[in-house]
């Protein structure tokens, strides 16, 4: 049997010609669990795809009183577990490039000894002055460490070496929080050297949105209020709150998947072509459609939305709990596990079209996907016997990656009868292949300094502009969230939401 590649000529092209320069990464919190499940076995993917810089290194910085040896051993664990085939013998080759500082975050000696320690490893492994900072802590250190990186003279580039700084989520819980935290990293750093991570930017499929819509001319001039009835974007999870009881309680669906992952793929989804794929001229043009979104007052807030909490059910066989009885919950929580909201863009292409988010835990299945539902035809020649659902094109994110097209097609015989009938695309039978974490991607474009799959500092700011005033309708009205038994689609409300003649899909 020839195997993909074989098959596929596009084999070669997976290929990436881009090549990162050396460089030290240097992960604040190494100790905790980010760097163990994702950050070292995405850089021993990198590695084993040939693409990890000669000269590389990683400093683990962190509180605890771990050595060398403890932190590689972590490390070593995490690529075992995590990371990709084969991954472990690529831990092994890059051991030693891996060294821990301990030190408090708010020490001003920490970060100087970083620095001492950062020029011996670039005499050591030739890595030449150029440092990348993950901030990888709660967000509550984000501040004394940027700080402090300023301080030591460590933001600064020299002699055309580069010092940039990857920020993880949660990027503050408000306008507020994030303006402050944006002028916080605005004091140390350039804004091309600042790198927000949103991991779903990083997902293969959320990518090809732009590639589906800018590489074919076919889809583009439907693309837009006269031919889209409504648009439907589902994060659904099957997982519940787990052990993040105490984080999810602060933020809910809302802050913890709205305000960044869904609006993201949004953006993408309703943006303008830029005028060219750069960063800032694709950044521009998903914030003009995050300004043209409409900031709900707070009494509109109730029917434009739907927010509701798991109650207990059984999934997969078993008794599960519903959110209130999950450890860490409160017995009153008014936390929303489930979230659904109606956003209207005001600029030409959308004026008329609704988009439709959702995302929750303990859905049926963990699926990512965005809708996108044509209108019903101007006039039915199929006298009662038309497809049953208008025409729809579904971009299947996470699993079974892929693209499908819904269309009304002749059943067989001697009868006009029109059934639903689907064209489908699907990512590993087209193309094979091993699939490659998000952060993979995501490193490689930090080493790069391409920041397209970031949010710019502006991107946030008006992400929280809509969501805060979300939060403030629910903050005034006297209605608690609905209940949805884990394991269902959701509360019964959330139909009305969209109207009448639509209807969530249920994939
Ligand atoms: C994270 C959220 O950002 O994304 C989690 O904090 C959520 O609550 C996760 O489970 C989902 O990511 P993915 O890639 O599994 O869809």
């Amino acid at each position: 049997m020839p195997t993909h590649n074989e098959l596929d000529p596009l084999g070669d092209e997976l290929r990436s010609a881009r090549s990162a320069k050396p460089c030290v990464l240097v992960i604040f919190g190494a100790t905790g669990d980010l760097t163990k499940r994702k950050l070292v076995p995405s850089l021993m993917g990198l590695s084993k795809d040939g693409l990890l810089p000669s000269g590389f290194a990683v400093v683990g910085f962190a509180r605890r009183p771990w050595t060398d040896d403890s932190f590689r051993k972590v490390c070593a664990e995490g690529v075992e577990t995590f990371g990709r085939q084969d991954t472990p013998e690529h831990f092994e080759q890059h051991r030693d490039a891996f060294t821990y500082l301990q030190s408090n975050f708010h020490n001003p000696e920490g970060y100087a000894e970083l620095r001492e320690k950062l020029k011996l490893i670039d005499n050591a492994r030739g890595t030449a002055g150029n440092r990348i900072f993950y901030l990888a802590t709660p967000p509550s250190a984000y501040s004394s460490i940027l700080e402090n990186l300023a301080n030591a003279g460590l933001s600064t580039e020299e002699d055309g070496s580069f010092a940039r700084v990857i920020v993880e989520k949660p990027f503050g819980r408000d306008l507020g929080t994030a303006t402050a935290l944006n002028n916080q990293v605005s004091a140390a750093f350039h804004e091309r050297q600042v790198f927000r991570i949103d991991h779903y930017l990083g997902k293969e499929t959320v990518q090809n949105i732009l590639a589906l819509r800018f590489a074919n001319g076919i889809f583009e001039p439907l693309w837009n209020e006269k031919f889209v009835d409504h648009v439907q974007i589902t994060v659904a999870e099957s997982i519940g709150v787990g052990s993040r009881a105490g984080y999810f309680e602060e933020s809910g669906v809302i802050r913890d998947m709205i305000q960044n992952h869904l609006m993201q793929v949004m953006t993408l989804v309703a943006m303008e072509p830029p005028a060219a794929m750069t960063a800032d001229a694709v950044r521009d043009e998903k914030v003009k459609v995050l300004k043209a979104i409409r900031t709900f007052d707070p009494a509109q807030v109730e029917e434009a939305t739907v927010r509701a909490q798991y109650t207990s059910g059984s999934f997969g066989g078993k008794d599960v709990n519903g959110y209130r009885q999950e450890e860490g919950v409160p017995e009153d929580s008014v936390t929303e596990t489930y979230a659904a909201v109606r956003l209207q863009i005001d600029n030409w292409r959308w004026s008329r079209t609704p988009f439709f988010l959702r995302s929750a835990k303990r859905m049926p299945r963990r699926v990512t996907e965005v809708a996108i539902q044509f209108k019903q035809p101007p006039h039915m020649l199929f006298d009662g016997a038309q497809a049953k659902q208008p025409n729809m094109l579904l971009l299947r994110i996470q699993p079974d990656e892929g693209v499908a097209m819904r269309f009304g097609a002749k059943v067989p015989g001697p009868d006009v009868r029109i059934r639903d009938v689907r064209m489908d695309f699907r990512y590993g039978t087209a193309f094979g292949g091993e699939t490659v974490d998000s952060y993979e991607r995501l490193l490689l474009d930090a080493m790069l300094g391409d920041g397209t799959l970031f949010a710019r500092a502006d991107e946030v700011e008006e992400a929280w502009r809509i969501v805060d005033s979300i939060i403030a309708g629910w903050k005034l009205s006297s209605k608690l969230p609905e209940g949805y038994v884990a394991g269902t689609w959701g509360p019964k409300q959330a139909d009305i939401l969209l109207g009448v003649g639509r209807t969530w899909r249920r994939p």
